[in-house]
């Protein structure tokens, strides 16, 4: 499973890059305005630290003003990937922006029916939100198997992208799924390097290595 991570906070992707953890990143307009800065100067100095995609979201609500954002958007850098809302009209902007050769990630998808229309619209990424699913009490996660099957049962190259991910255990199932990327905030990513028998087995470790009063440099 790839890891994208979902912000726009360029020292905390730095950290995560120069370890090889990150094979993309995804914005969006909450996470532009969190790091206060120019959503174009972010992006590209984002887009100039990593390999991977990047996801730059626009802003209008009809397809052409989706359209024009999205091609400016696309200037950026070759990693650009223009994110578009689970609408009618953003599955218009994904039709046409994917004829042009753009890669483009369908974002705000809370069901499968949902993901089998942009995956019709050629999206390259499909962005399920597990956490906001969660936080009503619906499985999120069931939405991401719903996809795999549908995807797999008629071969869609859509990537679906696990979004809206809150905890290590939404990484893990994710994973188990088959979801083909997941995209999670920093703290999330390195989350999972935390176990409680790791810390005490290294207190335990260090504890008698400390009373032999040998050292290996
Ligand atoms: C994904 O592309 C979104 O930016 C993100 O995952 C949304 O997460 P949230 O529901 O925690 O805001």
């Amino acid at each position: 499973m790839k890891f994208f991570v979902d912000t726009a906070d360029v020292d905390a992707i730095r950290e995560l890059n120069d370890l090889g953890m990150v094979d993309g990143v995804t914005t969006n307009p909450s996470l532009i305005m969190k790091s206060g800065r120019d959503i174009k100067e972010v992006t590209a100095e984002i887009c100039a630290m990593v390999d991977g995609p990047v996801s730059a979201e626009t802003v209008a609500t009809d397809a052409d003003g989706m359209i024009a954002e999205g091609r400016e958007l696309a200037k950026i850098a070759d990693n650009i990937t223009v994110k578009v809302p689970l609408t009618w009209a953003g599955l218009k902007a994904c039709k046409t922006l994917t004829d042009e050769g753009r890669m483009v990630n369908v974002t705000l998808c809370f069901s499968a029916n949902q993901a089998l229309l942009a995956a019709k619209a050629g999206a390259t990424f499909i962005s399920p939100f597990i956490g906001r699913l969660d936080d009503l009490n619906i499985d999120g996660m069931d939405l991401i198997q719903e996809i795999r099957t549908i995807y797999d049962n008629y071969g869609y190259e859509t990537q679906i992208l696990a979004a809206s991910i809150r905890s290590p255990n939404h990484m893990k199932d994710a994973a188990l799924i088959g979801a083909d990327v997941a995209t999670a905030p920093p703290g999330v990513i390195k989350a999972m390097a935390n176990h409680v028998l790791t810390d005490k087995g290294l207190d335990a470790f260090l504890k008698d290595w400390a009373s032999t009063g040998q050292s290996i440099l």
